[in-house]
């Protein structure tokens, strides 16, 4: 009968993907789409600490999205088995219960297919009406979490999703970190309850400046830093955190840009370490456009630095008009001051550093506002010669 009514309604469902031109065609014959309604109902079942289990009962909405990572958003419908919770079997063991006195459930969930292993529930809502009428709603989220919570009941949930937020809030790292693992996980009746968590957290590839909040686009750094947190929790009668607090200690990984080679890092734009890169940079700029006068840096916005064989830098700047002119100046100088009236020009650098080759090169553009874009221009130095000064050393800002 289950399986009828599941095969009846993806037929249905094919029909009516092809007839919405969604984005992509869902094949019901495709194993997957029972695997990930399979995958989230389990993990319905298993938040549930008494009581009969759910058994499918239609799949109302099947959406996937993605390529490389492939998530189903699904609707399905399910009601109440014969077999309690605590019985061991899985739901398609068990049989509906007599219709009468069988609560029913509608549910959402989001859940990723993660190749070759498993389907990774990401988030789940269900809307439980029992057989006496009133509703009870179950929720399960894990966001950014990179595996799911499955070593502790989905009550965890919140206090590890406020745990995850307060350390990236509050963490001096670059990058947004998400759950690897719960490690131990215990609760204490009181009137309210005490959670005491304790879990690894790894740094994922999101930085803090272009993601706000964790999302399925931060991946974890294989060798970025992995914390251990502890985090105790008192939630009152009302489900809320009312009192929270967190201790982490970095467990293993290198130092982010070692540990990253191939990712920028935000440095601070007052860096002693972009010296080289902004001299080099605003030389460039001077040599390479017309301008009676020479520019100077008056402002660094932003900078990133990113480990290659070098170093790379990017950096954001404004560069303004100096009093200094090419014709009486041999070089721009610390004593060129900017002056008001000249002109202005927003500008980015890419500097390449490669310090056992005393080798630097940098590409700069340039946009004055309200005109056109200066060329952008390739300005490779000389080695520096042993022992001598770099004629540049003075300049910049
Ligand atoms: C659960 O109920 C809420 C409020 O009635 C509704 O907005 C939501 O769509 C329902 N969820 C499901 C999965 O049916
Ligand atoms: C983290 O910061 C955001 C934005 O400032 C804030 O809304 C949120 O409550 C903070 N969360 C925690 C757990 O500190
Ligand atoms: C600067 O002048 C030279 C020669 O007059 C010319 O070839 C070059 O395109 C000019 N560069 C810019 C940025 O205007």
């Amino acid at each position: 009968m289950k399986l009828l009514a599941i095969l009846f309604l993806c037929s249905r469902l094919l029909t009516s993907f092809t007839q919405e031109d969604q984005p992509q065609e869902i094949d019901c014959n495709d194993e997957d789409v029972f695997k990930a309604v399979d995958a989230a109902l389990k993990k319905h079942n298993d938040g549930s600490k008494s009581g009969n289990q759910f058994v499918l009962y239609r799949i109302t909405e099947v959406t996937k999205t993605g390529d490389q990572e492939i998530f189903y958003s699904v609707k399905y419908e399910i009601k109440e088995g014969d077999c309690p919770v605590q019985s061991g079997k899985t739901w398609q063991d068990c049989d509906y219960k007599e219709a009468e006195q069988a609560a029913t459930g509608a549910c959402m969930a989001t859940i990723e297919k993660i190749p070759n292993v498993e389907f990774s529930v990401a988030t789940q809502t269900c809307n439980i009406t029992s057989a006496k009428g009133p509703v009870v709603t179950s929720q399960y989220d894990c966001y950014g979490c990179l595996h799911p919570i499955r070593t502790v009941p989905p009550d965890f949930d919140p206090v590890l999703r406020h745990g995850i937020e307060h350390f990236n809030n509050h963490t001096g790292h670059s990058h947004l970190f998400a759950l690897k693992e719960v490690k131990r996980a215990q609760r204490q009746v009181v009137s309210g309850w005490n959670y005491e968590v304790t879990y690894l957290i790894q740094q994922t590839s999101c930085s803090k400046e272009n993601f706000k909040f964790l999302t399925r686009h931060c991946k974890a750094l294989a060798n970025g830093v992995t914390d251990e947190c502890t985090d105790l929790a008192y939630v009152d009668p009302q489900l809320r955190i009312a009192s929270f607090s967190q201790k982490c200690q970095i467990l293993s990984g290198e130092d982010f840009t070692m540990g990253c080679p191939g990712c920028p890092i935000e440095i601070p734009a007052n860096s002693p370490n972009l010296k080289d890169a902004l001299t080099h940079s605003i030389t460039n700029l001077n040599a390479e456009n017309n301008a009676t006068f020479y520019f100077k840096i008056d402002i660094v916005h932003r900078a990133t630095s990113q480990v290659v064989a070098g170093m790379k830098y990017f950096i954001e700047f404004t560069a303004r008009e100096t009093t200094c002119s090419k014709e009486s100046n041999k070089e721009l100088t610390e004593s060129c001051e900017i002056n008001k009236h000249g002109e202005m020009l927003r500008c980015t650098a890419d500097v390449y550093v490669v310090p056992w080759e005393n080798k630097i090169e940098s590409t700069v553009k340039c946009q004055s506002p309200g005109k056109k874009p200066l060329r952008p221009c390739m300005y490779k130095a000389r080695p520096r010669e042993a022992g001598a000064e770099p004629t540049s050393e003075n300049m910049a800002s």
